[in-house]
């Protein structure tokens, strides 16, 4: 753990800390869940496709004991419980299971994402893929890491090098996913998604994804993804905010641009 000059703890890396050890312990407990999800009862949020269970409840519930257990004056932002505000100037903003659809079909591909903000700013991420031992964690100024290893973009890539995540749900519109595939592929880019808008971020950081595209995100979704693949060298721009969804793009400052351009053409 790092330390200031008094030998105190510096508040940022003590809650990257935390957030490592409760992503991995919210990550089993949401494994246990999966590996029985023919019990589950899920229910539909605002679409067919949009779906919650009691797994994603209890984990919420479960890390945001213990967030309040350790730092009582930080905010949280959640997907599944109102938010509560703070006053220590960090924000936690946690996703308990993103790929809520992929989890419930038995799909690896799924994740818990824990994200903070310090003064409305996204500093720190860490994302935990369970079912495939992988966890990724980033603070601002100390890089980007995919268990333990340090994760550093290829900046030569284009939008045409390798696939680009596009985070299309059903409330997009027919025309504008048209629109983009059509846009994407004339320029020699091809389409991958993979139901996790977390993982898909993780992805770009660790150059499995030349980029990503979505068009509305909450913050759960990306805050955490957002410092990853800024710490691993690339550009992502977030039109949300803590109260508000939005659009995504990321990728290196070349391939972000494109995929800027090409949503702008096609929206
Ligand atoms: C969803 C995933 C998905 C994204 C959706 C999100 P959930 O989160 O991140 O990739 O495209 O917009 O709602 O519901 O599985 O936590
Ligand atoms: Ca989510
Ligand atoms: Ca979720």
């Amino acid at each position: 753990m790092e330390t200031g000059q008094n030998g105190e703890t510096d508040p940022l890396h003590a809650r990257r800390e935390l957030a490592e050890a409760l992503a991995r312990r919210a990550g089993s407990r949401a494994r246990a869940f999966f590996l029985n999800r023919d019990t589950l009862h899920p229910e539909l949020k605002s679409a067919s496709q949009d779906l919650v269970s009691e797994a994603d409840r209890t984990i919420e519930a479960w890390l945001r004991r213990a967030i309040r257990k350790r730092f009582p004056e930080d905010g949280i932002v959640g997907e599944e419980e109102a938010p509560t505000g703070g006053s220590s100037g960090f924000v936690w903003v946690i996703d308990p299971i993103d790929g809520t659809m992929p989890f419930l079909v038995g799909q690896p591909n799924w994740t818990v994402s824990i994200g903070i903000a310090r003064e409305g700013r996204p500093v720190a991420g860490v994302i935990f893929a369970p079912m495939m031992r992988e966890l990724y964690s980033a603070v601002e100024g100390g890089g980007a890491w995919l268990n333990g290893a340090r994760l550093v973009m290829n900046q030569a890539w284009t939008i045409a090098s390798t696939t680009i995540g596009f985070g299309a749900t059903q409330k997009a519109t027919p025309a504008e996913v048209g629109a983009f595939t059509e846009a994407l592929y004339r320029e020699g880019g091809v389409v991958f998604r993979v139901g996790s808008g977390a993982l898909m971020l993780a992805y770009v950081a660790a150059n499995r994804l030349a980029g990503y595209y979505d068009p509305a995100l909450f913050c759960w979704d990306c805050w955490a993804g957002i410092v990853l693949v800024r710490e691993a060298g690339g550009v992502v721009t977030f039109e949300g905010a803590l109260d508000r969804p939005g659009a995504l793009w990321a990728g290196n400052g070349h391939v972000h641009a494109e995929l800027v351009r090409l949503s702008r053409e096609t929206r």
